[in-house]
């Protein structure tokens, strides 16, 4: 059992599947009360009921008051997870404005609404912790998903700057950030996430391992892929090297389309 979570009250939001369900299957392992939000009522729902938790079917960025209703009061510990990968926005496709303001709505906006509903209580207590599920896509670059890539690194930004901005007053916050994993999401990404994500891909579970390492480590960054770490430097030592290397990989994905 780990002490910060047990009998911690969390909220998970798109935990009707994939990450968020390990995610909130992992919390309640270990003693906690979950709400379990997702737009897919039927998911959320027989997540909730498989672990003892409490269904909200809805938006994430909408249901933040609704949660911590649920759970009496206060949430210890928020996890936003529920994102989206809606993309195709490379250049020679007409301008999905939708597509971006989603990503922008679910990968960025509900992370900035759920936190600032919790951090009044968080820092009246001096006690609370925020799980931003970002993507490595949020570090380095997904081939092929603008919109996905420039969000996460939204995320990925709005994660560090709560991070560094409050953590003397009790806030711990830790960034996720894998490369693929084994969900629906994986399954939509089409021939990019074939070439660039299912080689490497693991399961949610592994991502609830490296999250609770995180935690008992109180690390930021969780990097359930650990080779993510030497990207992230090479990226920031040479950049013109690393956008080459990114470049053969998009030239590669364009010979297989
Ligand atoms: N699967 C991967 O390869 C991968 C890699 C890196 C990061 N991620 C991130 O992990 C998170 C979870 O994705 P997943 O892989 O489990 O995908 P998934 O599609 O299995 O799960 C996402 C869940 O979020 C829900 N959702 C979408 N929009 C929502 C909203 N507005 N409010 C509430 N719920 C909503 C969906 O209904 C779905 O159940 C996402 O933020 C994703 O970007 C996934």
């Amino acid at each position: 059992m780990v002490e910060a979570v047990q009998g911690a009250k969390v909220v998970v939001t798109g935990a009707g599947g994939g990450i968020g369900a390990a995610l909130a299957r992992r919390f309640a392992a270990h003693g906690a009360r979950v709400v379990v939000n997702d737009l897919d009522a039927d998911g959320a729902k027989a997540v909730a009921e498989e672990i003892g938790g409490i269904a909200l079917p809805g938006d994430a960025a909408t249901t933040v008051d609704e949660a911590r209703d649920a759970l009496g009061g206060t949430v210890d510990i928020y996890c936003a997870n529920a994102g989206v990968g809606c993309d195709g926005a490379d250049i020679g496709r007409p301008l999905d404005e939708r597509a971006w303001s989603l990503s922008w709505d679910v990968n960025v906006m509900a992370h900035v609404r759920a936190a600032h509903a919790l951090l009044p209580g968080w820092l009246e207590r001096g006690s609370g912790r925020f799980v931003s599920t970002v993507s490595a896509a949020g570090l380095l670059t997904m081939i092929g998903a603008a919109a996905y890539s420039v969000t996460k690194h939204g995320a990925y930004a709005f994660a560090e700057w709560l991070s560094l901005t409050y953590r003397h007053r009790g806030l711990k916050v830790h960034a996720i950030c894998p490369q693929g994993v084994r969900t629906g999401m994986l399954d939509a990404s089409g021939s990019a996430g074939d070439l660039v994500l299912r080689p490497t891909a693991i399961e949610p579970d592994d991502v609830a391992d490296a999250l609770f390492r995180g935690i008992e480590e109180d690390r930021f960054l969780i990097l359930p892929h650990p080779e993510v770490a030497e990207y992230y430097r090479a990226r920031a030592a040479d950049p013109e090297r690393w956008l080459g290397g990114m470049n053969r990989i998009q030239q590669q994905w364009e010979a297989t389309r």
